[in-house]
């Protein structure tokens, strides 16, 4: 727009007002944006769109409202300009901003203001429109918080929900939930301008909506799932590396009578039955008091016998999807599980002698970067193993299992993070499956306490002892020594490392 120079200069007009200048006007265009955003931003967000979004709040109560006030600032500050000018100058000639349409020129002039205007305030909606949809992507949620939720996101691309938005699982839909998710988004987004957030993250258990309202979505809490046979290759610490091999069939059943028998695993999440828990910290890994409800209303609590007293109410949670699948979109491998895996994968040649071991001890030494981490373990093995193309690529396979699961400068692995299937690295389902709780602290025991309530082992060891598998179960052969009757849980010795010394 060329500022319209009038075809005589009109003598100064005392009465002309102080806001017809051009700063001013530009600063009202700015303004009207800025309302019109908002305003579409709001109607995005009364339609529920911002139910799958925090970061809209961020949208409509901060960003639009900041280019209302900028406009806003504009009109008063081109005000205050020419209102100095005037003082200094008042013989100068003052723009004119009358519009007659009998001009063609006016005429003209009003045409390409109009067409400019409109085209800023597309130019604004479809900005914000396009700001909303990505914050809503993961690309945002993973990526601009990159330093703090880099962990996550990685150990995210690596899930089996890899292809489901982190919103899904974080925010769901619901409008109370929205609302909770919106401070939340806006009070994290702060908190990272300014750096002022935990490290590692704290677990959001708390402000995470029920599983009922995310994992059920996608999962029908119904479906009976039977049993699923999975195998676990395992590598000893011995210069030979040796494989021992445990092939479990888990009894994962189902919870629901009209689908398949209740029973198994699953049973936790019978509709009927409520099973209820207090933890004595923040990471829930101490269980001390368990409470089951049946459908007829009987109440059976489960406790440690050093646990006196009741838990506060409002500390006891229902178990939930999440109780168990704690880390279903970013699971962070213990140095033993990382290195077994990439052993398995044929990653790391099982011919570079004790290779298990150094790798596992390398990786389970503190690091103050990622960086650093890596490139320390890269030179200790190539001290060992030299540079044989073999011994490179394993070596390059144990920095990269490094990357993938440690990440010193957020304070995220494994052991920050723990796991809740299984009882190997963590406590996990001993944390109410050991023998430790029982009826008032004394009396009947916990079930599913035994080996084989809850898989059964079908096969265990090496290649000879793998092939013949027994359907009903065979004893578990601790592979190195006996642990029987130490009382001890398996997570007590196998603390990411499982070595004997
Ligand atoms: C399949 C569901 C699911 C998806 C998808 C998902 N998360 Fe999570 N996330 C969880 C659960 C469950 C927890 C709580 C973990 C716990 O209690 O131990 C969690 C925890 C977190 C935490 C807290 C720190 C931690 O590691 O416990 C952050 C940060 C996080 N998620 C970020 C993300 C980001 C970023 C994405 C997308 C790239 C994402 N999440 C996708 C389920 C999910
Ligand atoms: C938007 C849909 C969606 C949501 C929400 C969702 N999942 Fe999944 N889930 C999937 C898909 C897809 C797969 C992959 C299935 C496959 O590859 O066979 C999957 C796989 C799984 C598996 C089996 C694979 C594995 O990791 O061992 C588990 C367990 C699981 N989900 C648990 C959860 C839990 C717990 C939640 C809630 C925190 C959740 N899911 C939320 C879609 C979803
Ligand atoms: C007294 C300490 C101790 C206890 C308790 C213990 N383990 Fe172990 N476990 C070890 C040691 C030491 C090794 C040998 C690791 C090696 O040589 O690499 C090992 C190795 C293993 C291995 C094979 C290799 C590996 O590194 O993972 C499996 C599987 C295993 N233990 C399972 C269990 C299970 C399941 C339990 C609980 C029922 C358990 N352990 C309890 C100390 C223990
Ligand atoms: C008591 C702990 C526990 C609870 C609670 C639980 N699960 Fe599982 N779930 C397991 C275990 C253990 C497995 C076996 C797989 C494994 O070991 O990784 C499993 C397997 C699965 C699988 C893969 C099997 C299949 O059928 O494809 C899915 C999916 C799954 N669970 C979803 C859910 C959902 C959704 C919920 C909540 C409604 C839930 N689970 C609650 C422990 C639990
Ligand atoms: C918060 C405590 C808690 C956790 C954690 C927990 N359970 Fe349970 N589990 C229970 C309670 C309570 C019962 C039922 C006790 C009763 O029948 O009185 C139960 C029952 C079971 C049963 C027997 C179901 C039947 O057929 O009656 C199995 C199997 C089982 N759990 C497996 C697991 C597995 C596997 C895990 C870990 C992935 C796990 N549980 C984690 C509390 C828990
Ligand atoms: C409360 C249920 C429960 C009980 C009781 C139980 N387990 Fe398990 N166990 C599991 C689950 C669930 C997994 C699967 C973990 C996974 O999917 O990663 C598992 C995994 C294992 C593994 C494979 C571990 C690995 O990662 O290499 C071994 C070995 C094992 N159990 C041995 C035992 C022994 C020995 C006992 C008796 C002391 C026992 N379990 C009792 C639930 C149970």
């Amino acid at each position: 727009m060329t500022e319209p120079i009038p075809p005589a200069p009109p003598p100064p007009d005392p009465a002309s007002s102080i806001w017809r200048n051009w700063i001013s006007l530009a600063g009202a265009i700015v303004a009207i944006g800025g309302l019109f955003s908002f305003l579409l931003l709001c109607a995005l967000d009364l339609m529920g769109r911002g139910a799958s979004n925090p970061y809209l709040g961020i949208l409509t109560y901060v960003v639009a409202p900041a280019f209302l006030i900028l406009g806003l600032v504009l009109v008063l500050g081109g005000a205050w300009l020419q209102r100095r000018h005037r003082r200094r100058r008042p013989d100068a000639p003052r723009p004119h901003l009358a519009i007659d349409l009998s001009r063609p020129r006016d005429r003209r002039m009003l045409f390409w203001f109009t067409l400019g205007t409109m085209t800023f305030l597309l130019v604004s909606a479809l900005g914000s429109y396009q700001t909303f949809v990505y914050t809503e992507s993961n690309q945002f949620c993973g990526e601009v918080c990159h330093a703090v939720m880099g962990p996550e996101y990685a150990a995210y691309h690596r899930s089996a929900h890899a292809k489901v938005a982190c919103v899904e699982c974080h925010v769901g839909s619901g409008a109370s939930w929205y609302l909770k998710a919106k401070v939340n988004g806006t009070h994290q987004l702060l908190d990272v301008i300014t750096g002022k957030f935990d490290r590692p993250i704290a677990v959001p258990v708390k402000s995470m909506r029920p599983a009922r309202d995310t994992c059920e979505q996608c999962h029908w809490p119904e479906k009976y799932s039977g049993s699923i046979e999975r195998s676990f290759t395992r590598y000893l610490s011995d210069p030979k590396n040796t494989p021992y091999t445990v092939r479990l069939l888990i009894n994962v059943g189902g919870g629901s009578a009209e689908h398949g028998p209740v029973g198994g695993i699953h049973w936790h999440m019978n509709v009927s039955n409520k099973v209820e828990y207090f933890a004595s910290d923040a990471q829930r890994q101490v269980i001390p008091w368990i409470r089951v409800t049946a459908a007829d209303g009987t109440a059976t609590v489960y406790r440690t016998a050093d646990f006196k007293g009741e838990p506060d109410p409002a500390q006891v949670r229902r178990m939930d999807c999440i109780d168990c699948h704690n880390r279903p979109a970013h699971r962070y491998a213990s140095p033993n599980d990382a290195i077994d895996e990439a052993m398995d994968l044929g990653r790391v040649d099982l011919k570079l002698p004790g290779i298990k071991r150094a790798a596992v001890d390398l990786m389970t030494k503190a690091y103050a970067t990622q960086a650093e981490g890596e490139a320390s373990i890269g030179r200790a093995l190539a001290v060992r193993y030299g540079t044989a193309p073999a011994a490179v690529a394993s070596i390059a396979a144990v920095q990269a299992a490094y990357a993938a699961n440690f990440f010193p400068e957020m304070k995220a692995d494994w052991s920050k993070f723990p796991d809740n299937i299984g009882h190997l690295d963590s406590a996990g389902c001993f944390r109410c499956h050991d023998s430790k709780h029982s009826v008032g602290g004394l009396g009947r025991r916990m079930p599913a306490s035994d080996c084989n309530s809850c898989h059964t082992i079908l096969a265990q060891g090496q290649s000879a002892d793998l092939a013949k598998a027994a359907p009903a179960g065979i004893v578990f052969k601790h592979p190195s020594s006996d642990i029987d009757g130490l009382g001890l849980l398996c997570s007590d010795c196998h603390n990411g490392k499982n070595q004997e010394n």
